[in-house]
């Protein structure tokens, strides 16, 4: 059991809004089939803004909610599989935007798992006493990555940025009951984006362009790993914090298909009233689908102090990533 309690939730959406309808006009494809594979109607898409300034609104957010001052953070932690840049990290300018001088500041690549990742490798900092204060934030751009005439892709994803506020609690009230990561590299070419590949010669041929490529994946076989490998790391996080699955009150999967998180309440025979959904509103955010929606049911008061939350993600990597807390 270790103490750590979320302080403040906050989200950002950037404000263009795609429906299905305006995607027909770009390739051939209809909202009877997005929606009826997916359950995605809307995806927002940032114009002019980078993954760094989703972060920045999120993180200016939760220090005007949480009453922290920037120079308070000891740690700021970005999930992205959408950078700004190789480098500085996204978290790097986030930390120079907010000012928050005291902060060390890095980014976390797990892709769809980002957030769990990130919220795993923070708690662990604030365990050891390293850091007191941290920020964790995931954050997309995947409208920047996606190859828009690959309508098997583009339909899927949107933009977004969503993070926490974490801090010990000294109560011991608000806990990480257990957690799970698993990482299956034998089938990282599934899924990719942004494959830049070594030089070929040296001198390089000055004229060749470098391409990177956009986002690519193996939609099916991501699909039977998910309705796989969720439940498993659920069951194998449930035994770690010696609680049944049917005792969580709230399950919060990565937003990638509706049909995935239908299929695993089916398969962990748990009512899927309990597994909220808002990737009809936002498509695959990515690293941000999970701090998207705990912000929301958080503020709709669904999720309450001393409720049971499973945080779950997975994606590229492949990745799977479970955090069971008690909220
Ligand atoms: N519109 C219309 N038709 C389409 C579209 C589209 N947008 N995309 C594909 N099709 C067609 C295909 O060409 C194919 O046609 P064919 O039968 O004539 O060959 C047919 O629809 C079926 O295609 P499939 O790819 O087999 O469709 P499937 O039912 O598997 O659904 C989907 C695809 C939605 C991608 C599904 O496989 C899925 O959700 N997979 C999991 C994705 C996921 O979980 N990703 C999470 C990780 S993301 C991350 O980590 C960043």
């Amino acid at each position: 059991m270790e103490n750590i309690k979320i302080i403040q939730t906050a989200h950002y959406i950037p404000e263009k809004a795609v429906f299905n309808a305006e995607l027909t006009k770009l390739m051939d494809t209809s909202d009877e089939w997005i929606s009826s594979r997916t359950g995605i109607k809307k995806r927002n898409i940032s114009i002019g803004e980078n993954t760094s300034d989703l972060c920045t609104h999120v993180a200016e957010d939760l220090l005007v909610k949480s009453g922290w001052k920037a120079d308070e953070l000891d740690l700021i932690v970005v999930a992205t599989m959408s950078p700004d840049s190789y480098t500085p990290a996204t978290a790097a300018i986030v930390q120079g935007n907010l000012q928050a001088s005291n902060a060390f500041a890095f980014d976390v690549s797990a892709a769809c798992s980002g957030f769990a990742y990130a919220f795993e490798v923070a708690s662990q900092f604030l365990l050891t006493k390293r850091c007191c204060k941290v920020m964790v934030i995931g954050g997309e751009t995947l409208s920047k990555v996606v190859d828009w005439s690959d309508r098997a892709t583009a339909v899927l994803f949107g933009d977004g940025a969503a993070g926490v506020l974490l801090a010990t609690d000294q109560t011991g009230k608000s806990q990480i009951l257990a957690s799970d990561l698993q990482t299956f590299g034998a089938d990282c070419d599934k899924l990719s984006a942004g494959v830049n590949n070594a030089l070929s010669e040296f001198p390089p041929k000055l004229s060749e362009r470098r391409e990177i490529s956009a986002f690519k994946m193996d939609g099916r076989a991501v699909y039977s790993f998910a309705t796989r490998e969720v439940p498993l790391s659920l069951q194998r996080a449930c035994e770690k914090a010696q609680i049944d699955v049917a005792q969580i009150d709230v399950f919060i999967l990565h937003q990638a298909n509706e049909r995935i998180i239908k299929t695993i309440s089916k398969r962990l025979r748990i009512p899927l009233s309990k597994f909220p959904v808002n990737i009809n509103h936002y498509g695959n955010t990515s690293a941000a689908s999970e701090p998207i929606l705990l912000d929301e049911l958080i503020a709709s008061q669904r999720i309450k102090r001393g409720d049971v939350v499973a945080l779950v993600g997975f994606g590229g990597g492949l990745t799977v990533g479970t955090q069971i807390i008690k909220y």
